[in-house]
């Protein structure tokens, strides 16, 4: 409980971290080129509930599709187990200091689903470790791409990943009058560079039309900020075309059979973009099939859409788990540090034992096939692509 004047110590405060992290961002250099690099180190984190499982099935799949380049010594794995609640839990920390230490030694890394502590579970409410994760590493790109091509429905989200409600989501306070305020953040250089991203993306992969979400109505200094900004980045991309939308009507818009092919690339601010992406992620068959990338200047991660499935665990199916959704965050992760080819080959083999042939299918139960059978199948129709 706060009084007015510590309220308006505490405000001060997180302003001032804020201009730190806004100075930070500015003294940072390029992307990375990893092709330059002498070897690429590959960080991965189990994380909690089923993640491990899926988790060690995206890497086995991994290290198959990257047999020579770890042979030559040009990618190492590196087993990063520290990540887990229990740990998390021991160490009151988001993420433990020798566990960021570790994460901070590698390049990219690929993460199993974290549990997100919440009020009244059994674990101290600590912040959640992607969020922290996202921050410490400074990812501030989420890239979630969503595809059904029989709709001609094919999504790229540009979720900006540290800011908005995100940076001091676990900083907010009460008054001793019963005012809770929290605190929504929006920076000029945070928001220009996911805007960049988003339209170098768009030209690069020859897409006409970038839609920026917001609630600018309503939310005005924030919000506002994030449209104005995307809206100039965009005037230097004179080939396409921007438009904008409020979150409302774009989310309604989304279930809309006769427009959403429509839609190619979105930039939206933190909050909209976990939202609509889990929307988005269930036109394409659930969150359990959609990858994500957060993606920085030095470090990039990649993760699967959705939570930990404790429940899995307890009733014993975790064997049982879909991969896919690391799957697909794989082939972002191939992609991003330059092994296009293998991503691709990835992504066929992943749309053939998916969608088309289907000799397998993993229900989450013992219905369906495992986890382990589902990577071999996978391997294996890689191999006789
Ligand atoms: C996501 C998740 C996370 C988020 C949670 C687990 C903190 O929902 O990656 O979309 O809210 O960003
Ligand atoms: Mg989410």
């Amino acid at each position: 409980m706060e009084n007015i004047v510590s309220a308006k110590e505490k405000f001060g405060a997180l302003l001032e971290s804020q201009r730190r992290r806004v100075a930070a961002m500015r003294a940072q250099g390029d992307f990375i080129d990893y092709a330059s690099l002498p070897q690429i180190v590959i960080g991965v984190c189990g994380g909690d509930g089923i993640g491990p499982t899926i988790t060690h099935e995206a890497e086995r799949v991994l290290r198959f599709l990257l047999k020579d380049e770890v042979a030559s010594g040009k990618v190492a794995f590196r087993e990063i187990d520290g990540l887990t609640i229990e740990n998390r839990a021991a160490h009151g920390k988001a993420i433990p200091d020798d566990v960021l230490a570790e994460l901070k030694a590698c390049h990219v890394i690929l993460k199993g689903p974290t549990t997100t502590p919440r009020a009244g579970d059994e674990w101290p409410n600590i912040e959640s470790a992607n969020v922290a994760m996202r921050k410490e590493l400074d990812l501030f790109a989420n890239v979630r791409p969503v595809k059904v091509p029989e709709e001609g429905i094919d999504w790229t989200f540009f979720r900006e990943n540290t800011e908005g409600a995100y940076t001091l989501g676990s900083c907010g306070f009460e008054t001793e009058d019963g005012i809770s305020v929290d605190f929504t953040i929006t920076t000029t250089d945070g928001t220009q560079r996911i805007a960049e991203l988003a339209y170098d993306f768009a030209q690069k992969n020859h897409k006409s039309r970038v839609s920026i979400v917001t609630k600018a109505n309503i939310i005005k200094a924030t919000d506002g900020k994030f449209l104005r900004l995307c809206q100039e980045v965009g005037k230097n991309y004179p080939d396409i075309v921007t438009d904008d939308w409020y979150i409302d009507i774009m989310t309604a818009k989304l279930v809309d059979q006769k427009r959403r092919a429509e839609f190619q690339v979105f930039v939206l601010p933190n909050l909209y973009g976990d939202i609509i992406t889990d929307e988005a992620a269930e036109f394409q068959g659930g969150v359990g099939t959609a990858g994500s990338g957060n993606i920085g200047k030095r470090y990039a991660m990649f993760e699967a859409i959705h939570g930990s499935a404790p429940r899995m665990v307890k009733e014993g199916r975790a064997q049982y788990a879909d991969p896919c959704s690391m799957l697909r965050a794989a082939v972002m992760l191939l992609s991003h540090i330059g092994y296009q080819e293998q991503a691709d080959r990835l992504t066929e083999a992943l749309d053939k034992c998916m969608f088309t042939e289907k000799a397998l299918t993993v229900t989450g139960r013992d219905t369906g096939c495992t986890c382990t059978e589902f990577g071999n199948y996978v391997m294996r129709t890689i191999e006789g692509l």
